[in-house]
């Protein structure tokens, strides 16, 4: 074959290439659907650049080879943008967006509701990408808005934008297009690379928004493909350029032609209807695989916003309406070293108090030594403290920018600061615990957890009560509560006749309790609440399950060893036994599954996609068939209910199209916790 026509044949094939490097990339980073292997990806990948390298002059502007990066940049240059990248006014409350819609009706002289289109704000960095004759020409940050700086060969390594746009028929693809978007570190990118610094020994980024814009402001285009960046597109600033009328139709048609547009975008008519999806991207804030910090309202139609105009600032045609913050700066003033009802011992930071999104927080966990040590936490140091939902408050990372000098190491104890028996790491995990079974921190956090929500949901009898009923010797094991005599609570500090009463009247009611219910309350390590209702379903009685070894455990449908040993070890001391005889002498009935109960979540249909954090995926299937629910593993109008875990994908998208009911994990633990099995 002549050196030419081997030419020719490479360079169609490259095109070959190129196509299905391109095709597989939307299935994965726009449609979240991919249809081939990673391995497979690879191999396409190795072809393009073996064929590039052999013929340099046939790497095209396009190729998907520019995701990997080009040479170092002894700069970034500058780039004018030719509309101005304006920003968007703040709003924080309902009352806000009233007065914003009112202040639109005035404007337009209209007293008709307007139509919004509404976008989750996610927070990264805003970019703008213009495209001439469909090929990604130059991309750039907003920099002061008119003038940005050139960022092309780091906005190509990100796989979500597309280097070349695909139009059809209906849509043909303009001359000029500026495109804008966020580009965002999903949060489990952000927590794996600030792993990385920490073991390269370089500061750690506050926050996925700041390690986007450290990734993206990389001379180095290689190392910004390393980074896992994401996109999503949110508008045109030259949208007369292609047929859409409004905001809704414009995102439709950039989906089309190859931008990935958020999942949580909604069109909004009716009245109420924009705060509805406020409250409703608000409550899957947490459950997201990234950082959303408000919702955008925009007026939808392009003719109105021409209408309404800008101010210097910003649109009058929209309005980030923002979410709580979650962080705030404090300061560290002393470490608590908590022991918890499985001996793990975990240090908590005693903070100044700092408001954060209306509760003032003034512990916050630091997890564990390990933690700790990569923090590089001292007493004294101003640190970033994050309340993110129900989660428990937890330092991200010191300014050590502010430290004096006073600021002094963190101490983690070699013995229990309750027992003072030695503490022990338990291989291969980060916690370190105290394995004296018989330490009184930990006894008086199992009686915490028996009466707590968790377990008996005794009323009554919170953490504080608990601690004082322990602090006076009054109860000592679980079976004490069963005693308990309204007389002797009353003498009590701070008890009156009544409260006395109504406490053993709640305890008196839960004298006859079904199994799963008592093995959870228990606490006993690595048994929740869904293996308790596996063993539960498995035994005939309590006694029986008491017998078993850890052999039998197995046999339990989503047993495995680890949990096996941890039954058998409680079940096999003689206190458990001891106790759970003077329960039955208090009168206490465990009364075993009925096989004819009454199936709260019959006719509900489960669907889970993304991750879930506190539970696996089998055992969250677990505890809806237990409650006589279904669970479906692909989206259709069967469905009744979609929990979203975390980087929820392709699924939830579908779900949200079909306007199906959307659970964050937290609801959904709330909702099978509610109803009994
Ligand atoms: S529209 C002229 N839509 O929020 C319109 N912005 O404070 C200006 N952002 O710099 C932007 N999601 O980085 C718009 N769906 C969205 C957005 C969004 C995030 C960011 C963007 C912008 C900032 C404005």
């Amino acid at each position: 074959m002549s050196k030419e026509t081997e030419k020719l044949e490479a360079k169609a094939r490259l095109e070959k290439v190129r196509e299905l490097i391109r095709y597989h990339d939307h299935r994965y980073h726009v449609l979240d659907d991919p249809v081939i292997s990673d391995g497979e990806y690879d191999l396409l990948f190795q072809e393009l650049l073996a064929l590039e390298a052999r013929y340099p002059d046939l790497v095209s502007a396009d190729s998907p080879s520019h995701r990997l990066g080009g040479s170092v940049a002894e700069g970034f240059t500058a780039v004018r943008h030719v509309h101005p990248m304006l920003s968007l006014d703040n709003i924080f409350s309902t009352i806000e967006f009233q007065s914003f819609q009112e202040k639109l009706q005035r404007f337009l002289r209209t007293d008709l509701p307007l139509r919004f289109m509404t976008e989750p704000k996610v927070d990264g960095l805003a970019v703008e990408l213009v495209y001439r004759q469909g090929f990604l020409h130059t991309g750039s940050t907003r920099g002061d808005g008119l003038i940005g700086e050139n960022i092309t060969a780091q906005l190509k390594t990100v796989k979500a934008i597309p280097l070349r746009l695909q139009g059809d028929q209906d849509i043909p693809i303009p001359d000029e297009l500026y495109v804008r978007g966020e580009v965002f570190l999903s949060k489990q990118g952000f927590q794996r690379l600030n792993q990385l610094r920490h073991q390269q020994g370089e500061p750690l980024f506050a926050n996925p928004r700041n390690a986007a814009a450290g990734s993206l402001r990389q001379l180095d285009p290689r190392i910004t493909a390393r980074r896992p960046l994401d996109f999503f597109v949110y508008g045109v600033a030259n949208p007369e350029v292609l047929p859409a009328e409004g905001q809704e139709a414009l995102l439709t048609i950039l989906s089309r032609i190859g931008f990935p547009v958020s999942p949580l975008v909604k069109g909004c008519g009716l009245p109420g209807e924009v705060e509805q999806q406020y409250q409703q991207v608000l409550a899957l804030r947490h459950a997201l695989d990234y950082e959303v910090d408000g919702l955008v309202v925009k007026v939808d139609t392009f003719a109105l916003q021409r209408r309404l105009g800008f101010t210097a600032r910003a649109p009058r045609w929209a309005v980030a309406w923002k979410f709580p913050a979650t962080q705030a700066t404090t300061k560290i003033e002393a470490v608590d070293f908590q022991v918890g009802r499985t001996g793990v011992v975990t240090p908590v930071a005693l903070l100044a108090p700092v408001e954060i999104d209306g509760v003032v927080v003034q512990r916050a966990t630091l997890h564990n030594q390990d933690e700790m040590k990569r923090k590089d936490l001292r007493l004294g140091d101003t640190v970033l403290v994050q309340r993110a939902g129900d989660v428990i408050p937890e330092v991200i990372k010191a300014v050590p920018e502010l430290r004096n000098g006073d600021e002094q190491p963190i101490m983690f104890p070699a013995s229990c600061p309750e027992c003072g028996h030695p503490l022990a790491r338990v291989q291969g995990e980060a916690a370190i615990r105290c394995v004296n079974e018989h330490c009184r921190a930990q006894q008086q956090q199992r009686l915490i957890y028996f009466a707590g929500k968790s377990g008996l949901d005794l009323d009554g009898l919170g953490k504080k009560n608990v601690e004082q009923l322990v602090r006076s010797g009054v109860v000592g094991d679980i079976a004490d509560f069963f005693f308990l005599d309204a007389g002797q609570l009353a003498s009590l500090e701070g008890w009156g006749e009544k409260s006395a009463r109504n406490v053993v009247a709640a305890i008196e009611d839960r004298k006859r309790i079904p199994l799963a219910r008592f093995l959870a309350a228990l606490g006993i390590r690595h048994v929740g609440e869904v293996t308790a209702a596996a063993l539960a379903e498995h035994f005939t009685s309590l006694h029986e399950l008491m017998a078993a070894d850890e052999e039998q455990f197995r046999r339990v449908d989503g047993i495995g060893e680890q949990v096996a040993a941890s039954l058998s070890l409680f079940f096999q001391d003689p206190d458990v036994h001891r106790m759970i005889e003077r329960l039955e002498k208090a009168g206490l009935v465990v009364v075993a599954a009925d096989k004819g109960r009454s199936q709260p979540l019959a006719g509900r249909v489960f669907l889970f996609t993304g991750s879930l954090q506190t539970m696996s995926r089998e055992e969250a299937k677990r505890s809806v068939k237990v409650r006589g629910g279904q669970v479906a593993n692909t989206v259709s109008e069967r469905v009744t209910d979609v929990v979203v875990g975390e980087k929820a994908g392709g699924k939830m998208k579908k779900a949200h199209e079909l306007q199906l009911p959307l659970l964050s994990e937290r609801e959904f633990i709330q909702l099978v916790s509610a109803v009994e099995e």
